[in-house]
Parts: structure tokens; sequence; C-alpha cells
């Protein structure tokens, strides 16, 4: 069979038998000149290996003196046998230990790290502990992180937040295709901005201003005008917003849905409600493990969510935050403050970290939203919000071109720039709606992560082009 053990499959099963394993030296420690600890991690796994000189088992101290003196981060290749640590020895995350036999090293790294491991895995409690024992401890800052991502992605709280968002994305497919949605791509080159305002990176396509797309808004409706009848996609969405926040990001992947609506724009809300029902089930379901060591590193409570989504209006949402002596702008959008404390207020309320809230102002949602037919100064729109942030946004769109073509001058839109979108709903369309939801938020909220750099493997942000 596979002549390579996983470092996270090693459990007390495998006592006694002799195992080959490749993986990083973590780290190092030599005990005298006759014996030396080298923990090796894989993935979110790691596991002590112990060298001892001894004839019997050809370990030399020359051997010892080489494990010894390993960078850290050196990928290495072990043979040895599985064993149960002594008691006092206990260390490593797994149960088991490894007694070394033969060691390579199989690629040496630079012994100046600009960041450790074991550094950029620390936990708050562990620098509060230091700074009781007044153990130094190095803190490596987000930035530094980022400055030498490629080190700081093998913590293993880093291994798990990028298995978590994989769970996600793939759930998200998952669903939307077994509720006969299909998977479409829509092109990210542009010809202007789909969501409105200034936050566009132009370029210039053959001679033709262009830009990156905001989000896949027209070209997921003109599928429907297409004849595809419901449409999801996974893809890059580029904002030139210069938001310098714990939540914005300009480049970030969208989670996005069109569909075909029936009745009214309540069912693009059932579905953002079964998906992430199931979503939420199948995560703390399927990513236990990663959750735990996510958890390790940023302690986070589980989040809490209803069978059936809360679902507030817009006024209702208002109306708790006035009675709680928030001043808010009436009929204006919610502000960060404001929906983080609207968060609050339904978790005492209603016992939920999830939910929806519709029925937005007109005037605060984009040009192609649905005015509310019974008064048009509200939107048949949604936002959907994660412990108190907002994760997705969805609406009923406008079918009616000349209705289309209005609202799009009422909001500044350039009308030469979507005449043809405009036009595609001339030949016959369907009554729609969708919704768009920002992958790195869902799994920054969904964790208790204080910043969605965490969740994004190369972030893009105002500063950052590099790594
Ligand atoms: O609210 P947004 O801008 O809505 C749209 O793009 C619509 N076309 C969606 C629709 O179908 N009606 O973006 C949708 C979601 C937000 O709720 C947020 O989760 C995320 O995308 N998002 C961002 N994530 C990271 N960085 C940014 N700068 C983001 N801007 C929006």
């Amino acid at each position: 069979g596979e002549p390579w053990t996983k470092v996270g499959h090693l459990d007390e099963a495998a006592v006694g038998r002799s195992v080959l394993i490749r993986a990083r030296a973590h780290t190092i420690r030599p005990v005298g000149r006759k014996m030396a600890f080298v923990v090796l991690r894989q993935g979110m796994s790691t596991v002590q290996c112990v060298l001892v000189v001894s004839a019997d088992a050809g370990i030399s101290a020359q051997m010892v003196r080489f494990a010894a003196s390993l960078p850290k981060e050196s990928v290495v290749a072990v043979e040895g046998v599985v064993s149960l640590p002594k008691e006092d020895l206990k260390s490593a995350t797994q149960e088991v230990e490894i007694q070394v036999r033969k060691l390579y090293c199989i690629d040496r790294a630079d012994p100046n790290l600009p960041i450790t491991v074991e550094d950029a895995a620390r936990s708050e409690s562990e620098f509060v502990r230091a700074e009781q024992t007044g153990e130094k401890l190095v803190r490596v800052g987000q930035d530094t992180r980022l400055n030498h991502r490629v080190i700081d992605l093998r913590t293993p709280a880093n291994q798990a937040i990028f298995r978590v968002q994989y769970e996600l994305e793939n759930k998200f497919r998952e669903y939307l295709s077994s509720n006969d949605f299909i998977g479409i791509h829509t092109p990210k080159l542009i010809s202007g901005s789909s969501e409105g305002g200034a936050a566009v990176f132009k370029l210039e396509y053959n001679g033709q201003p262009a830009c990156l797309a905001q989000s896949p808004q027209l070209h997921k409706q003109l599928a429907i005008c297409g004849g595809f009848r419901g449409v999801f996609e996974v893809g890059p969405v580029f904002r030139a917003e210069n938001s310098n926040t714990h939540r914005h990001l300009c480049e970030f992947v969208g989670l996005d849905a069109e569909m075909e609506i029936m009745e009214n724009y309540f069912e693009v809300c059932d579905i953002v409600d079964g998906l992430f029902v199931e979503l939420f089930k199948h995560l703390n379901d399927k990513c236990k493990k990663e959750l735990q060591t996510i958890n390790r590193q940023f302690p986070f409570e589980p989040l809490k969510y209803l069978d059936k989504t809360l679902r507030l209006s817009y006024e209702e949402g208002i109306t708790m935050l006035k009675e709680a002596g928030t001043e808010i702008e009436h009929m204006g959008d919610l502000n960060t403050e404001a929906e983080k404390k609207l968060g609050r207020l339904v978790r005492e309320k209603y016992d939920t970290d999830f939910f929806i809230l519709y029925q937005y102002p007109l005037a605060v949602r984009p040009f192609y939203t649905m005015p509310c037919y019974e008064n048009p100064l509200y939107s048949n729109s949604f936002d959907v919000f994660l412990r108190g942030e907002e994760i997705i946004s969805g609406a009923q769109r406008i079918h009616d071109p000349e209705l289309l073509a209005k609202r799009a001058v009422e909001c500044g839109i350039e009308k030469s720039s979507i005449e043809s979108y405009v036009r595609s709903f001339s030949y016959g369309t369907p009554p729609h709606g969708g919704f768009g939801v920002g992958l790195e938020r869902v799994v920054m909220l969904f964790c208790a992560l204080n910043n969605i750099r965490k969740t994004s493997l190369f972030p893009r942000d105002p500063q950052r082009l590099v790594p």
C-alpha cells in the first residue's frame, strides 16, 4: 500500500508499527548531546519525533547533532516506530510519538526565517500566560504575517480556515445544483460599472474604456434573459473602494445566484434560508476538527441560528434600534455600528446570530432593484446578517426596460453605458431576483475572526498587491 503515513492518521492503533513520514520541522529541541526532539507538522497536525543515541537503533551522536541543527521549516523524511510518549514528555498534539530510526533532510529551509510558525500560531491565552510567567514571546502582527504569507499559511488555524472555506464553496454549489440551478461563468472584463458608483478598476480594452466586474450582477441577469431559469457563479469580484476596514477587500470571491421568481421575491429569501441553514449544519458536522483547530488559536462561540431563518422588515429593524436609543437616519442605510447594534438586539430577543432584513428603502439600493409595488419608496430587496455584519444582499430586479432606463438615469448612471443591458429585457423576460454573498466575509463571521484578511489566501486591500 501507500508507503507514506499521514501525521493526522497517527493514533494509538499504530503503536509498534514502523512508519515513513514526510513533513516540516516545526520545532527542534536538543536535550544534551544524546537526544533531540523534532516536532513534525503536516497540515493541521503535529507529531513529536524522538532521536536517542543508540547502537541498536543505529542512531549515532552525529545524527542527533544533525537533527538538532536542522533549520525550522525544513522538509524532512523520517522513518521510525510509533510509540506511546512517556507521561512527563507529552507535549505535541498527537497522542503518539515516533522513535526515529532514520532522518533525511529533503529541503533545507533558510535558517533566518522572517517568522516562525510556532510564533504565528500562538493564541491570545498564551500571551496572557507568558505575561504572568515573565516569558518573552514574539507577537507576529497582521502585516508581517501577510508579508510572509507562505509561512503564515502553515499554522494549523490557517490550514483549517481554508478547508472550511472550501467546504462552504462546495456546499454552495451542491445546494444550488440540487435545486435546479446551473453554474455559469460571466465575463470579468466589462464595459462599465455594474453596481453604480466610482468603485471600479478601470482599464483599456483594445482602445476602449473598460473595467473589472464589480459583481456578476448584469451578466447573471442576462443569463436569465438567455433562458436559464436559475444560475449561480463562484468567481472573483473587484471593488476599487478605498475602504481600509476589517471587512473590505479590493478583490473577493463572490457567491452569486439569480433565478426566475413565480410569486414574489421571498422565494429568493427561501433559497438563502435553505442554503445557509444547510451550510451551517454541514460546517459544524463535516469541519469539526477544523473548527476545533481554529478555536484553539482564535476562541469563538458557536453560531446561533434557527431552523427557519428569522425575517424582519427594515421598518421593524429601525424600530428596534430606535427603541434601544440608537440615533438612526430614517430611510437611510445602516452603518457598521447600527448593524452591530441590531445584531445584538436580535440576538437578545430572538436568540439567533443570523437573520434576513427585507424591504429596504429604494433610495439606498442599486438602480436595478425592483421598487415595491405597494409603496415605491421601498424596494423588494433584502440584506442578510451574520453576527451583526452584512454577508449578503439580494433583491428582485427590474425586468421592464423602460422602468430600468428611468431608474438608471435617476441614479446618475450614463445611459449609453448600459444600453445593451437594458435592451436585453425587451425580448421577453420573466420576473427574477437573486443575491450575492461574500465568501471571505461568511468564513470570517462564522468563525468570529476579527479581520477579513485572515480568510483570504492572498488578500488584496487598498495597500496590498503582493504576495
Ligand atoms: O452588497 P453587494 O455589493 O451586492 C452586490 O454585489 C449585488 N450584485 C448582489 C445581488 O445579487 N443583489 O455585495 C454582496 C456581498 C456583500 O453582502 C458582502 O458580503 C460582499 O459581497 N462584499 C464584500 N466582501 C469583501 N470586500 C468587499 N469590499 C465587499 N463588498 C461586498
